[in-house]
């Protein structure tokens, strides 16, 4: 048997990693100006966990989890999304009683069975954002403003646009999905299988559908917009308003429907055109039910989840370059007598924060001086017999092909 990553699974690589640091940190720390802090909940979760908080009837409850038989007979799954393991979490921790507004991010990996290819992965990672406790439109807006500056922050805000919608609520969704149906059972027969079943399951859904017979046929459907009762019209608008206000451009796209059961009102999507059908950057929205349906108190939330790979491959073709890790100092010494010298060094430098890098191996200065422009070293110490018996050593500048000598107690 070959040994290899299970399809759908990737290494991140030393080459890549300081890409990722870069998306991380840069997204940690717009997060915590917002006042978020970070939460870490288990990979693994009791199934019901996701059964009942994305909802029975979506894609990655019925055909994409992960789910095992634990070895006392529970049924456990690995996380395909974060939210119902934060919601969860709240509970379970009554986070409710210390603060009336309660913000946790998060950053791993979730897992869905899905076809893979380019920016759809079975094993993926995810930086997420969860507020609880408020049903003010302020916070939906203020959740979008800090997503874009984000995406501004990271250097991909150009390739990206804001796509937002209202889903309602109880009270006027029910009247326009049973318009929906109504039309939709009319041209049954020009749906594909999957939207025929969604038909009876959940025919919101069918709204989300890529495949052309189905936009077709919802092209001509009513907008959910229209069926907003006053309640959700004034949220919706106060939302649209903050974000003009702020000179945070968005487009309304009122067929957002999500693949995830538990939203109300506002959602959102930041898509891009420059990754073919996986165009969802990163997706959010209010789940005022969410926290109740789990076992807690009624609690209002609203949140938003990135995918960290989606956005390594804009950052990429934006700065192909990269972000490779620099050397300061590279140590070539000639002779092995020197050895013990060049290591002591190299270990005093780093005490200082100096990036140092020594080869201890007896290949020629030629070939040494080729590693270190290879690593990019600004400078190469060079120990020679010599001018180390007059106490000195060389200093090269990489980048000029100078050098000058030092004396062995002037190294820094
Ligand atoms: P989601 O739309 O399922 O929402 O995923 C959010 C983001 O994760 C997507 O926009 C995409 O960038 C990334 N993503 C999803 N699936 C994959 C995959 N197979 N491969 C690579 N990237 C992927 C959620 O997960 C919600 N929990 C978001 C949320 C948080 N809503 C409220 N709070």
């Amino acid at each position: 048997m070959k040994t290899q990553t299970i399809r759908g699974f990737k290494d991140i690589l030393p080459g890549d990693i300081k890409r990722w640091h870069f998306i991380e940190d840069t997204s940690k720390a717009i997060l915590e100006l917002y006042g978020f802090s970070e939460i870490r909940t288990p990979l693994l979760e009791f199934t019901e966990v996701f059964s009942r908080g994305l909802g029975t009837t979506t894609d990655i409850v019925e055909k994409e989890m992960y789910t095992f038989e634990d070895r006392d007979g529970s049924s456990i799954t690995l996380r395909p999304e974060g939210t119902a393991s934060i919601v969860r979490s709240y509970i379970e921790n009554s986070m409710h009683l210390k603060s009336p507004i309660t913000k946790l991010y998060y950053i791993g990996p979730m897992f869905r069975h899905e076809r893979p290819q380019k920016g759809r992965y079975r094993s993926f990672n995810q930086i997420g954002a969860e507020l609880f406790g408020s049903y003010d439109p302020q916070y939906d807006a203020e959740i979008i403003i800090m997503l874009w500056q984000l995406f501004e922050q990271s250097g991909i805000s150009a390739y990206l646009t804001i796509e937002l919608s209202s889903l309602g609520d109880d009270k006027c969704r029910p009247a326009y999905k049973e318009e929906i149906t109504k039309a939709l059972k009319a041209k049954e027969n020009e749906l594909c299988e999957d939207c025929k079943r969604r038909l009876k399951t959940n025919p919101l859904r069918i709204l989300d559908c890529k495949k052309e017979t189905c936009s077709n046929v919802t092209s001509d459907l009513p907008s959910i917009l229209d069926f907003l009762c006053t309640e959700c019209k004034a949220h919706f608008s106060r939302v649209k308003q903050l974000l003009n206000m702020m000179d945070v451009e968005y487009v309304i796209n009122p067929k957002i429907v999500r693949g995830l059961d538990y939203y109300n009102r506002t959602v959102f999507e930041v898509t891009t055109t420059e990754l073919g059908s996986q165009n969802a950057v990163a997706a959010g929205g209010r789940y005022d039910g969410l926290v109740k349906e789990l076992g807690g108190q009624d609690t209002p939330a609203i949140g938003f989840a990135l995918g960290i790979e989606r956005m390594i491959l804009l950052h990429e073709k934006l700065n192909p370059e990269g972000f490779n890790k620099k050397t300061d100092l590279y140590i070539a010494y000639l002779d092995d007598k020197f050895e013990n010298f060049a290591m002591k060094t190299a270990f005093e430098l780093r005490q200082r924060g100096i990036v140092v890098e020594v080869d201890y191996n007896d290949k020629s200065l030629k070939s040494k001086l080729k590693r270190a422009n290879k690593l990019g070293a600004k400078y190469t110490m060079i120990i020679g017999e010599e001018e180390f018996d007059r106490g000195k050593v060389k200093i090269r500048n990489m980048e000029s092909s100078t050098e000058e000598e030092i004396g062995i107690y002037e190294i820094p």
